[in-house]
């Protein structure tokens, strides 16, 4: 934060404000905020949502969310309206609400607005705000912001549509669409490990680089969001959005300089450059799965073909990485939490130690984005004693072994940025199209043969085996027939 924290007074409306998302990680990041002095001098939130509470009776009832000997004098600035979105008459009683508490506490006419609701639910109150003139500041010097949750649609048409009807009523700089994992530390560090160092990005390309793996994996099921769950699955949950936004992360050329815009300029053409999924590469290089036992859990349809686990191998067909498989991986109920990105060098021409190093090579870079933080490059070493063993060794870099050591939550990075007007780590409306314009298809697919293909694996395993194959090496063509 700037020396001139002043600028930023703000107020945020919390929309859906008494719901889980609220509970676990906006209160308890803007908690944190607050209690590092990062937080605007004048600064409120008001929690708008159908439930309940007054003022006070809200702020007790989160109380226990939140830590820190801090976390009452925060608690102080949280206030509550019950407010139905659905209801159009329940906006000019937030309007006035507004004016009241900017009054009260001399806040200037500056409004984020967080959608913490379901998302059906984001167009209703999108058009409220608009209907009750929410959405435009009063006059110089004042601004509106809208921070929006994903999902961001359920298929390219949907996620079209949401994005025109919010740039119709926003302005596309103050639209804020969240990927959490765009603000945890490690994902950011990609970034820096890549663009600051001279000896990475001499290799990092197709010339060097056999494959990259990029993993999120998890061993809890789906809890009690199986309604939401069933109808998205795990290609809607997990590869759309954080899955890929990794990728272009590990993919992306470097920005010339680290602004919004030129940032996402880059995200946006890496995905542009994805090698579309024709039917046979479907059947080929996807593999969906379900955890046996999913179809028991709450609010999951008894039949559900819905995926809790998806591998699956892109292309980027550009000159940097024209051959390179990119595998992403996600399951639910599998046997660890992790998430990491392995980048494996090719192996030496030389065939001296063939055969001495896992896989093709000894050499990988494996960014773990957690738990255990860390970045570990792998070489091979001799064994010492007689002959010429290669043994696999590696230097690593944990994080908790800085002095200053405290990673901040992800949300914690990301609302303090949109409170700050940095929507670098948000993703653009073009970037998200073009996401999902190359998984479209492919739930198309599976929609029209909802069965076809669909593995099943046991709780606590790695998932199912057929998803090993796709590490085997691809010897079909570069440039594929439709
Ligand atoms: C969320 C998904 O976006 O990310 C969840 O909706 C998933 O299903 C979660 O569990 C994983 O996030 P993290 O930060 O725990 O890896």
């Amino acid at each position: 934060m700037s020396a001139n924290k002043e600028s930023y007074d703000q107020l945020l409306v919390i929309f859906g404000a008494s719901g889980d998302l609220t509970s676990r990680k906006l209160l308890p990041a803007f908690s944190e905020l607050f209690s590092r002095g990062l937080l605007p001098d004048r600064f409120a939130i008001l929690g708008a949502a159908r439930s309940d509470f007054s003022d006070i009776s809200f702020r007790r009832s989160r109380r226990q969310v939140l830590k820190g000997d801090r976390a009452d004098e925060f608690l102080g600035k949280v206030y509550y309206l019950r407010f139905d979105p659905a209801d159009p008459r329940a906006y000019p009683k937030l309007a006035k609400r507004i004016v009241r508490l900017r009054g009260e506490l001399r806040l200037p006419d500056r409004i984020l607005y967080y959608l913490a609701t379901p998302p059906s639910m984001y167009p209703v109150i999108a058009q409220g705000l608009l209907e009750s003139g929410l959405n435009v500041p009063e006059g110089e010097g004042g601004w509106r912001r809208i921070i929006v949750e994903k999902p961001f649609g359920s298929d390219l048409e949907t996620a079209r549509r949401l994005n025109g009807l919010l740039r119709g009523i926003f302005a596309e700089r103050e639209i804020y669409r969240i990927d959490h994992y765009l603000g945890k530390e490690t994902v950011q560090n990609i970034l820096v490990l890549r663009f600051s160092n001279g000896i990475f990005e001499p290799l990092w390309n197709r010339n060097y680089i056999d494959r990259v793996e990029i993993r999120a994996t998890e061993t809890l099921g789906v809890g009690n969001r199986g309604k939401y769950y069933d109808g998205a699955g795990a290609m809607r949950d997990m590869v759309q959005n954080h899955l890929m936004q990794l990728m272009a992360f590990a993919a992306m050329e470097a920005p010339a300089v680290f602004e919004p815009e030129p940032m996402r300029d880059e995200i946006v053409k890496v995905f542009r450059s994805l090698r579309p999924y024709t039917a046979q590469r479907m059947d080929r290089d996807i593999v969906r799965a379900q955890y046996r036992g999913y179809r028991e859990e709450k609010d999951v349809s008894p039949d559900s073909t819905t995926e809790t686990f998806v591998a699956m191998k892109f292309y980027i067909d550009n000159w940097r990485w024209g051959g390179v498989p990119f595998l992403l991986y996600t399951g639910k109920k599998l046997d660890r939490k992790e998430s990491e990105i392995v980048v494996r060098f090719k192996s030496t021409p030389q065939r001296l130690f063939a055969g001495q190093c896992s896989g093709s090579s000894c050499n990988k870079l494996t960014i773990r984005i957690q738990p255990d933080e860390s970045v570990s490059l792998g070489f091979g070493l001799k064994m010492p004693g007689a002959g010429f063993r290669v043994k696999q060794v590696s230097m690593d870099f944990r994080y908790d072994s800085l002095s200053h050591n405290y990673l901040p939550d992800a949300y914690e990075r990301l609302l303090l940025d949109a409170i700050l007007g940095d929507s670098t780590l948000y993703a653009r409306s073009d970037a998200l199209e073009a996401s999902w314009k190359i998984i479209d298809p492919v739930l198309r697919h599976w929609a029209e043969h909802p069965s076809r293909g669909l593995r099943f694996y046991t709780p606590g395993s790695q998932g199912p085996e057929e998803a090993l194959a796709l590490e085997r090496p691809d010897d079909s063509l570069l440039c594929e027939e439709n």
